[in-house]
């Protein structure tokens, strides 16, 4: 607990553009949480080097995501918003943890055999051991609930075995966390193949809708979105495509399934996908108008990056001193 409240962790990484997937899974969700939990999220800088990144576009990437967080109506006062890499005890609980972490746990992850690959030339061990340094970043602030998409659930299950793991060798360190998966938008399709998900690296730039894209972009990938020759507007796994075009109408417009169904009887699928279209459009407009606005106020977002860096460190320190007198290293002399 911090403030009486409980604690949240979530993170987001800077590598490729973000997709209406990121948002509806978990941005949008953070927006709300602030008045129950006591909120930290990251700008994963740590976990994007397991891919090659260019220098100074990483670092320009990195700053548009926090900037991000912002235009998505995180208050940067209430939330903290900061680098990943900013607070070393990431890296070194990170450590820790993975003396705690089986090989055979690492190789059941379904997110490394699929990046391992994908980037069959640069299959490094932070590929590897990324799931150890997720659960140091939730354990480290002794995070009760973590918001993912679904994707990431295989991950978190991970941490809690760590962190149960852990406590049942040394007491009651960690905070053991719990998943919090919202309402609706949680698995965002690609729009040309739904069964996959909608990825930041997807090679067909029409499968995902990205945060930045103009509205004539959106409305012709919503359109093109690849359906069925059913005719109608139905909620089920027979129409994965229509049923993934429900679930980002639904998530844009805090609808139910039933709902959308019930609106759209009788209609086909050039007026649905319209609507779809029109919903997206009418959700990112404003992010994207605020986001241009932030771009410009340099001096402010350089306060947040100080202010909460140095906010996280602090929690951050907490859990490591206690982890490291647990384990048994000696401590400095100061
Ligand atoms: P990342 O950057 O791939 O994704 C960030 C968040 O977006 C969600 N998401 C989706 N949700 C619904 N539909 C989709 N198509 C979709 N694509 C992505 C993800 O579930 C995630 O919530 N390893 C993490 C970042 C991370 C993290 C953490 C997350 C680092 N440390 C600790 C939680 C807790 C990642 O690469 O997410």
């Amino acid at each position: 607990m911090i403030n009486d409240k409980k604690v949240l962790f979530s993170a987001m990484q800077s590598t490729g553009n973000l997709t209406l997937g990121n948002y509806l899974g978990a941005l949008k969700n953070w927006t709300t949480l602030c008045d129950e939990y006591e909120c930290f999220y990251a700008v994963a800088d740590l976990h994007s080097i397991t891919v090659r990144q260019e220098p100074a576009e990483f670092r320009k990437r990195a700053r548009n995501l926090l900037t991000l967080f912002i235009a998505a109506g995180i208050d940067p006062e209430k939330n903290c918003l900061y680098y990943q890499s900013h607070v070393s005890g990431h890296a070194e609980l990170s450590w820790i943890l993975n003396c705690f972490t089986y090989m055979g746990e690492l190789n059941r992850m379904t997110q490394f055999k699929d990046k391992a690959a994908k980037h069959a030339d640069n299959i490094n061990a932070g590929l590897y051991t990324y799931p150890v340094l997720m659960a140091a970043d939730i354990l480290l602030y002794q995070a009760d609930v973590v918001p993912v998409g679904k994707d990431q659930l295989q991950h978190l299950e991970l941490t809690r075995d760590i962190a149960q793991r852990f406590n049942s060798i040394y007491g009651d360190v960690f905070t053991v966390p719990e998943p919090y998966i919202g309402k609706s938008g949680a698995r965002v399709m690609s729009l040309q193949d739904p069964t996959k998900k909608m990825s930041k690296s997807d090679e067909n730039q029409n499968g995902s809708i990205y945060l930045m894209d103009d509205p004539d972009t959106i409305m012709r990938k919503c359109k093109r979105a690849v359906t069925d020759s059913e005719g109608c507007v139905r909620y089920r796994d027979e129409q994965p495509g229509i049923r993934n075009l429900i679930d980002i109408y639904c998530a844009c417009n805090d609808l139910t399934p039933q709902e959308v169904e019930k609106e759209f009887d009788g209609k086909g699928y050039g007026d649905f996908k319209m609507a779809v279209g029109e919903s997206v459009i009418s959700v990112l407009k404003p992010l994207q108008d605020r986001y241009q606005d932030l771009s410009k106020n340099k001096d402010y977002i350089d306060r947040i990056v100080k202010e909460n860096a140095e906010k996280a460190g602090y929690y951050a320190n907490k859990t490591l001193r206690k982890v490291k007198k647990k384990v048994g290293f000696t401590e400095m002399i100061r």
